[in-house]
């Protein structure tokens, strides 16, 4: 079984994903964190994010490792030995990784690389183009969003956890300006696949939203249909 849960950024995907993940007892891979990896390695090299032939050499060149952190469900980064797990959440990461990810060179990489993970199967993924591009014979994709605002609350948060404080207005303008570059790129924008289930996570908890998706999943329908749902109508 494979499960794809896609939307743009601060919708909640890593945290649901994980979370079913590890109900379900598969592999939880968060395909940001691939293209974080590179983007942190290129602007450790002083390799412009606009530099797409040289991102594509590296991407190709690099020893990336994902290993699964027992601890937190989530995965942790390695690039040549060295664990980034926390250092690609650094704010000029998040600046840049929407550029470098843009490439189509880039892509073909990694895509590939994702492509090889989900074929050993029970694996949920996160990402933008899961649903779309890396396992469009996924048995279930989700799409999840939520407001701007929401989501900008939502990574003020995380930021704080993790000792960085930005305020929330700049917040909502990087993800306006990263929801729009991530879905009007040329190469395998963010979209919704036809055949996902939208859940709004604007105004439900992280417990609702696994909820909901647990229930399509072991519910066992086996259509997926493109609708909007509401955890009500499920529970
Ligand atoms: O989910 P995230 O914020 O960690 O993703 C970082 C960036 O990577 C995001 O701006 C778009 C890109 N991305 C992508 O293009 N395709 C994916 N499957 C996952 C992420």
């Amino acid at each position: 079984m494979k499960i794809a849960i896609d939307g743009p950024a601060g919708a909640g995907k890593s945290t649901i994903a994980r979370q079913v993940a590890k109900k379900l007892g598969y592999t939880y891979l968060d395909t940001g964190a691939m293209y974080r990896a590179l983007t942190y390695t290129a602007i450790q090299r002083d390799i412009s994010p606009s530099n797409s032939s040289a991102l594509a050499s590296v991407v190709s060149q690099m020893d990336l490792q994902i290993t699964s952190d027992e601890e937190t469900g989530g995965n942790r980064i390695f690039v040549d030995g060295e664990d980034i797990t926390e250092a690609i959440r650094k704010p000029v990461v998040s600046g840049n990784v929407s550029e470098v990810s843009s490439h189509a060179e880039v892509r073909k990489v990694i895509v590939d690389l994702q492509k090889r993970m989900a074929e050993q199967g029970q694996v949920v993924m996160d990402g933008r183009d899961i649903g779309t591009v890396v396992m469009p014979d996924a048995d279930w994709k989700f799409f999840l969003t939520a407001s701007v605002s929401e989501r900008a609350r939502r990574r003020q948060l995380e930021l704080s956890k993790n000792g960085h404080e930005v305020d929330l207005k700049e917040l909502e303008r990087q993800i306006q300006d990263r929801d729009l570059m991530d879905s009007t790129r040329a190469v395998s924008p963010l979209r919704k696949a036809e055949d996902a289930i939208h859940i709004d996570t604007t105004h439900m908890t992280i417990d609702e939203v696994v909820k909901l998706v647990l229930n399509y999943v072991q519910g066992g329908k086996s259509s997926v249909q493109s609708t909007n749902n509401h955890p009500q109508r499920h529970n």
